[in-house]
């Protein structure tokens, strides 16, 4: 009766990995019940997820081949665009679809975005691939694309893009505050990105130890026409999840990422922490900050307790 946060199907955002010429699903070792998808079992994976209600899911593509422009990303036929167009004659309207838009599953590099000559990342030069991506997630039916490479300028570029295209109805949900953090390990295993010579993110994400920094970041986004912002990870920065909700009016998502979830199914795998409790604990905590979605790769179990 007196309790102040309750966490819902409603809340929760799957994240799904598909596979370019996948017979079957793969599992994926260090993201125990995470599979990249075939095709096909992507349909099935999302039947069961809209039977149980859950709003919407986002998607990840695994390429068949990589390359220094990231290609695949904004190739009609390019995994994730091929998925949005069957998620979408199949379920329509009944499931919000988001796609991820980013470069680094599709570069062989493995970085966020293009490379100028002496090997870093060339930031407005990406802002021209992004626009590209979006549109041809736009043209292939997503309801939201999700800019996650952290580029300066990369809302604004792809609000023009869409807009240009006659694709101002689909939306912007921005990865405004993401921080470069060891907890993306099993992603990375997921889409098979490794950064060229054992290089990281730090250039372009944020650094763990800042807070105002990322708060500016998220002014910025929505400034440039982000329709929702995203804090990731989650449980790491919930004081950043606090001070965005403080401050923004705009729906506000956190991503529970890949090492968040890893972690607690390892230590449960262990028998050393009950698995369940922690994943709602960490869950209602996040939503208890001020987060009104949650991207979670628990949100088929968890709504299947709720
Ligand atoms: C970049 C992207 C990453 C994640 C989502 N989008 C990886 C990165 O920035 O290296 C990580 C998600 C997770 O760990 O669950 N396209």
């Amino acid at each position: 009766m007196v309790a102040e946060t309750t966490l819902t199907t409603d809340d929760l955002v799957a994240p799904l990995f598909v596979r370019e010429g996948a017979e079957d699903p793969r599992p994926i070792e260090s993201l125990p019940g995470v599979v990249q998808h075939s095709r096909e079992s992507l349909l099935a994976e999302v039947g069961e997820l809209v039977d149980l209600g859950i709003p919407a899911v986002v998607l990840f593509g695994v390429p068949a081949t990589k390359d220094p422009e990231g290609s695949g990303a904004s190739d009609p036929d390019g995994i994730v665009q091929v998925a949005l167009k069957d998620l979408r004659d199949r379920f329509g309207d009944s499931i919000v679809l988001i796609a991820d838009l980013c470069l680094d599953e599709y570069t062989d590099h493995g970085h966020c975005g293009l490379l100028a000559p002496d090997g870093t990342v060339d930031n407005d030069a990406t802002l021209d691939r992004y626009a590209e991506v979006a549109v041809a997630q736009a043209e292939a039916g997503v309801d939201i694309v999700a800019p996650s490479g952290m580029m300066d300028g990369q809302v604004a570029a792809i609000r023009d893009a869409l807009d240009e295209e006659e694709f101002s109805d689909v939306a912007i949900l921005a990865y405004a505050a993401k921080y470069a953090s060891g907890l993306y390990g099993p992603f990375r295993d997921a889409v098979d990105v490794e950064i060229v010579g054992g290089g990281d993110r730090r250039a372009y994400q944020q650094d763990f130890r800042n807070a105002r920094e990322a708060l500016e970041e998220v002014r910025l986004d929505v400034a440039e026409g982000a329709d929702m912002v995203m804090v990731k990870p989650a449980v790491t920065y919930l004081d950043l999840i606090t001070r965005v909700r403080a401050e923004h009016d705009v729906p506000l998502a956190a991503y529970h990422v890949s090492g968040e979830y890893a972690m607690v199914k390892a230590a449960a795998e262990k028998g050393w922490i009950d698995g369940d409790l922690v994943a709602l604990e960490q869950l209602t905590a996040v939503k208890r900050a001020g987060a009104d979605l949650i991207l979670t790769y628990f949100a088929k179990e968890i709504a299947a307790r709720l």
